[in-house]
C-alpha cells in the first residue's frame, strides 16, 4: 500500500533581491522518518523551512503536507506541522507549565492530561513547575519540543536544533527524537550543520550547498558501505580487473592508490585475485565509510562547518 506523504517538496526555489538562494529542492518523506537537512552556514537550510511552514512564499515550486498545498490550503496543512525556528518563544518568568498551559489555551482541543502526557514524553516532570529562567539550555528546548508537538503534529520540524547543546544535552535530544519517530509515528525534520549528528540521529539525510541539494541518501546504507583502499603498481589495470571480475567500480586517488566503496566484500579473495593477476600489492585497508566522507567527495574537500 502507498502511504500519504507527510511533506513533499516539488521543486521549491526562492530568489531574494535577485539572487537564487534555494535552487528547486526536492523531497519527499513518510511517517516515522527522521530526516537531516545538512548544510554549512548560509547553505539555504533556514530559507527552505520558512517556506514549508508559510512564513514565506516560495518564488517557484511548492509545499505539501499531509496531502494539503501549503499555498492553496494553508490551514489544513499547517495544522499538521509543529516547528521550532530558531529559539523557542517562551515567557521566562513563568514556570514550563504556565506556558505550556497560556499555548494550549488557544487550542480548545488540548487536555489537561495531554499537557501531562507531553510533559512525560519530553522527561520534564520534574521541572515543569519550576521558572523557566531557571532551566539550562537542554530543559528549555525540551520544553519547546512539548509545545511544539502538544497538538499531536504528524510533521516535527526543527532548525539547528542542537545548537549551544552540550554532548549529554544532544544525547537527551536524540533520545527523544527517537521516541517521538518512532514511537508515535511523528516524522522529524531536524536540519543541522553537523554531520556526526546527522549521521547519528537520522535516517535519511539530504546534503544541501549553495541552495542546491547534491545528494540525497539513506543513512544506514551510507554508513553500510565500507571503503577500500589499495595501494598497487598498476591502478589502470586493478581498476579494469575489479570491474571486469568483481563489478567493483573503483577509482584512482593518488598515483599508486585505488579507492572503492562496496557493501560486502570476500575481500581475501579479491586481494588474492588481483595477486595472481600479476599486481603487486603493497598494501590494503578498510574502513566504514561516513557521512564525512561523502560529504567531502561531494563538495570536493570544502570546508564542512
Ligand atoms: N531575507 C533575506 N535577504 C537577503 N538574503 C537572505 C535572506 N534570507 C537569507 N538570505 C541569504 O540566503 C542564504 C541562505 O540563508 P539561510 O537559509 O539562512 O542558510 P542556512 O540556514 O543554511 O544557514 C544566506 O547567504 C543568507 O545570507
Ligand atoms: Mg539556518
Amino acid at each position: 500500500m502507498q502511504q500519504t506523504a507527510v511533506l513533499e517538496l516539488n521543486n521549491l526555489r526562492k530568489t531574494i533581491k535577485g539572487k537564487e538562494i534555494v535552487k528547486g529542492v526536492n523531497l519527499t518523506l513518510y511517517p516515522s522518518q527522521i530526516f537531516g537537512f545538512l548544510g554549512p552556514n548560509g547553505a539555504g537550510k533556514t530559507t527552505t523551512i520558512r517556506m514549508i511552514v508559510g512564513l514565506i512564499k516560495p518564488t517557484e515550486g511548492s509545499v505539501t503536507i499531509c496531502g494539503y498545498s501549503v499555498a492553496h490550503d494553508f490551514v489544513k496543512a499547517l495544522s499538521n506541522v509543529g516547528c521550532i525556528i530558531e529559539s523557542p518563544d517562551m515567557y521566562k518568568y513563568l514556570t514550563g507549565m504556565e506556558n505550556l498551559l497560556q499555548f494550549a489555551a488557544m487550542d480548545k482541543k488540548i487536555s489537561r492530561q495531554r499537557i501531562k502526557d507531553v510533559v512525560e514524553m519530553v522527561g520534564l516532570q520534574h521541572r515543569v513547575n519550576d521558572k523557566v529562567n531557571t532551566y539550562s539550555l537542554g530543559m528549555r528546548q525540551r520544553l519547546g519540543i512539548a509545545q511544539a508537538i502538544i497538538a499531536r503534529p504528524k510533521l516535527l520540524i526543527l532548525d539547528e536544533p542542537t545548537n549551544g547543546l552540550d554532548p549529554a544535552g544532544i544525547t537527551e535530544f536524540r533520545n527523544l527524537i527517537r521516541k517521538l519517530a518512532y514511537e508515535e509515528g511523528m516524522t522529524v525534520f531536524v536540519s543541522s550543520h553537523l554531520l556526526l549528528e546527522i549521521q547519528q540521529m537520522c535516517d535519511v539525510v539530504s546534503i544541501i550547498k549553495q541552495g542546491t541539494v547534491i545528494k540525497t541518501a539513506n543513512v544506514q546504507e551510507i554508513i553500510h558501505n565500507d571503503r577500500i583502499e589499495w595501494q598497487l603498481n598498476n591502478p589502470e589495470k586493478a581498476i579494469t580487473l575489479l570491474s571486469e571480475h568483481w563489478h567493483v567500480d573503483a577509482i584512482q586517488l593518488k598515483k599508486n592508490t585505488i579507492s572503492a566503496d562496496i557493501k560486502e566484500h570476500p575481500l581475501d579473495k579479491i586481494n588474492g585475485f588481483l595477486i595472481r593477476e600479476g599486481l603487486a600489492l603493497t598494501y590494503c585497508s578498510t574502513k566504514q565509510n561516513t557521512l564525512e566522507d561523502l560529504f567531502l567527495d561531494l563538495t570536493e574537500g570544502d570546508e564542512i562547518v
